[in-house]
């Protein structure tokens, strides 16, 4: 054996006993404004958590000096969550971070902080209902971070049965919504009624609030999202907190609701959620930047043309078709549960069908435009870069039968 064989085979042995930290499962969740704060999440599967390190380049190039304090750790579902929140952060930047164990150090993940001026528009991915199917939904999951979004809204039934082992796999199949080169899409999650109870996921994405009704903010006063949860009262402390909420924020450009359960679902099967009907949609309506509901569970997909409440001539299940001052409802799943027909369509749908989709929401201060993506054929969609992030890739498939596939949304008169 040559010397530089030898030399090239010591190497090889050197890097294989590199060891690793045993940190998985990462997550960036927004939580408050996501310009300025994030909570970062992972699973401390083996070893001692020894040091969390941050900084807006490579922190080992700044010798470690910006190091964060563990906030809490919790065991929910068998993981041992470990949980960093950061905040005083810089707007429209990226932060790179390391997890540094008794085995070593974790790859380098990123992600970037909200604008934080209502003049640089925004992007999301929004849906849920990802229980069964897993080889569709690692599917929409890879699409994830092609499309560049700065958060993806995820609103409930993650898992069919609450239990550790598909969470170990929903976690899993999630980590394809991590770009090769380490880059994290920052999450917003809501509950559906897979979810056993408000304790799951307040632990496993460090809700700010214990019955996960909150707010979230990007782009100073450009958005304002309020998360609610569909499984618990929606009387008492929840509308309390909604109508302060929406109040609190009617001076923003725009303001979105989501949940999990659709208030009329598109689905016969589904029982109509007459509390979000009583409760939330008079609030809704009160405010004039809030165009759009987010909804999930049925698994099907279906966008309604905008909609106010109604029992007048010519009105179905309680809402009548306002193409001034009505809210589109868009969404019902479905990101890998077993899909249903869309057999409970009514005169103010705009468009439904039984397809695994999510939805691909752009925010400026002059509009918002919703689309509908049929994410199956992610293989074939080149990655959008940061900068031509609200451009469609070619091959893309849009959902939009009837009457287009881009539905565009100015405030309400
Ligand atoms: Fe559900």
């Amino acid at each position: 054996m040559t010397p530089k064989i030898l030399i090239k085979f010591l190497f090889i042995f050197l890097f294989s006993l590199k060891s690793y930290a045993k940190a998985r499962f990462v997550r960036v969740v927004f939580n408050g404004n996501a310009a300025l704060e994030a909570s970062i999440i992972w699973d401390q599967e083996e070893g001692e958590f020894t040091g969390f390190y941050m900084d807006t380049i490579d922190p080992s190039y700044n010798r470690f000096v910006n190091r964060y304090p563990l906030y809490s750790s919790n065991t929910m579902r068998g993981m041992k969550n470990m949980i960093v929140r950061v905040n005083d952060l810089i707007p429209n930047t990226i932060y790179y971070f390391l997890i540094k164990d008794s085995q070593g150090l974790s790859k380098l993940y990123h992600f970037r902080t909200a604008p934080n001026r209502p003049e640089t528009p925004i992007s999301f991915i929004a849906g849920g209902d990802s229980r069964d199917n897993r080889p569709v939904r690692i599917k929409a999951n890879k699409l994830v971070p092609k499309l560049q979004v700065n958060a993806v809204l995820f609103n409930g039934d993650f898992i069919n049965l609450d239990i550790e082992k598909q969470w170990v796999e929903w976690f899993t199949d999630w980590e394809n919504t991590i770009a090769a080169d380490g880059r994290i899409t920052p999450m917003m999650v809501t509950r559906g009624n897979h979810e056993l109870s408000n304790k799951v996921i307040y632990q496993l994405f460090d809700v700010p609030n214990r019955k996960l009704f909150y707010s979230t903010t990007f782009g100073g006063d450009l958005l304002h999202i309020v998360s609610l949860n569909s499984e618990i009262l929606k009387i008492g402390r929840q509308k309390l907190f909604l109508r302060l909420a929406l109040a609190k924020h009617k001076d923003y450009k725009w303001q979105i609701a989501q949940y999990h359960r659709p208030i009329r679902a598109h689905v016969k099967e589904k029982k109509e959620m007459e509390t979000q009907y009583k409760n939330f949609v008079p609030l809704f309506e009160k405010y004039k930047n809030l165009p759009l509901c987010l909804e999930n569970d049925s698994h099907t997909c279906k966008v309604t043309w905008p909609i106010v409440s109604s029992k007048a001539a010519g009105s179905s299940e309680g809402f009548i078709r306002d193409d001034k001052n009505g809210i589109v409802y868009a969404g019902e799943g479905c990101w890998g549960a077993p899909l249903r027909a869309a057999d409970d369509q009514k005169p103010w749908t705009r468009d439904a069908g039984a397809v695994n989709q999510f939805n691909w929401i752009f925010v400026s201060s002059e509009k918002i435009e919703l689309r509908t993506v049929l994410y199956e054929n992610e293989d074939k969609i080149i990655d959008l870069t940061y900068e031509n992030r609200f451009t469609i890739p070619s091959g893309l498939e849009l959902f939009g039968p009837k009457n287009g596939t881009l539905i565009e949304l100015f405030p309400r008169k």
